[in-house]
């Protein structure tokens, strides 16, 4: 399985080591895949603490262009530099509030997978879209718009995560079948534009309130490859115990 902590625009350098200090002696190794996204201001920090822990370091953004004229932004050149292996790209609070459209996306995910960074590449509907019956469709568009362009072996980089819009920080989570059924019709769409193989290889996760009671059930569901949390990864006990609840 693997387990994404996203934290968000939470904790400081400091909070950051700590947070480490209390991960580390409660995790065991080699279970799962677990990736810390962290803030960029923690990353030089955590890369150094995390050193001989399987522990992945993960970023939450990049920026569209590749070097340049970008004030107050940071490449994906930058993320590989400092030892991150994962980015997110997609995520709804950046398409909701920065502007992160379906072309800044789609060049996003080309300039990480051109750095050697994996990708996790959010998509989700929203309330108004799954009360529309248009959850698939939208996961289509989103898929096909972030991913145009892509060779079928770049698909090895990037794990999808499936994250409603409606159950990120609410404490709703859609029921088993509709993950299962919403995951299946983001397999399909990678059949039909890329392979069979390429869709039954994909890794793809759920996200959205997450927590550690649900997390075993929801792991434990058929199209389901991991998780993406976010308000539970924020204490780093609570994140533990989750992490052993998930069986492998
Ligand atoms: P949540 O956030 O677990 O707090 O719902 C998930 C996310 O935004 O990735």
């Amino acid at each position: 399985m693997t387990i994404i902590g996203n934290l968000k625009m939470n904790k400081t350098n400091t909070q950051v080591k700590d947070y480490i200090m209390k991960l580390l002696p409660r995790y065991e190794m080699g279970r799962h895949e677990v990736v810390l996204c962290l803030p960029y201001t923690a990353l030089s920090t955590a890369k150094f603490l995390l050193d001989g822990s399987d522990i992945k370091l993960g970023a939450q953004n990049l920026c569209d262009d590749e070097v340049g004229k970008n004030t107050g932004e940071i490449s994906g050149e930058m993320l590989h530099d400092c030892g991150v292996e994962y980015v997110i790209v997609g995520h709804s609070e950046r398409r909701a509030k920065y502007k992160d459209n379906a072309k800044a996306i789609n060049k996003k995910i080309k300039i990480a997978l051109k750095n050697r960074l994996k990708v996790i590449f959010c998509v989700g509907e929203s309330l108004a879209e799954k009360n529309l019956l248009k959850t698939f469709e939208t996961l289509k568009a989103q898929i096909e718009d972030g991913l145009k362009g892509l060779y079928e072996n770049e698909l090895e980089n990037i794990v999808i995560a499936y994250e409603p819009i409606w159950a990120i920080g609410s404490g709703k989570t859609p029921l088993a079948k509709e993950i299962d059924a919403s995951i299946k019709s983001i397999r399909k769409v990678i059949e039909n534009d890329f392979s069979l193989k390429a869709a039954q290889k994909i890794e793809v996760l759920y996200g959205g309130s997450v927590d550690n009671k649900n997390c075993s059930s929801i792991a434990k569901l058929g199209q389901v490859n991991g998780l993406l949390i976010g308000g539970a990864c924020l204490d780093a006990i609570n994140f533990s115990q989750l992490i052993k609840d998930v069986k492998v």
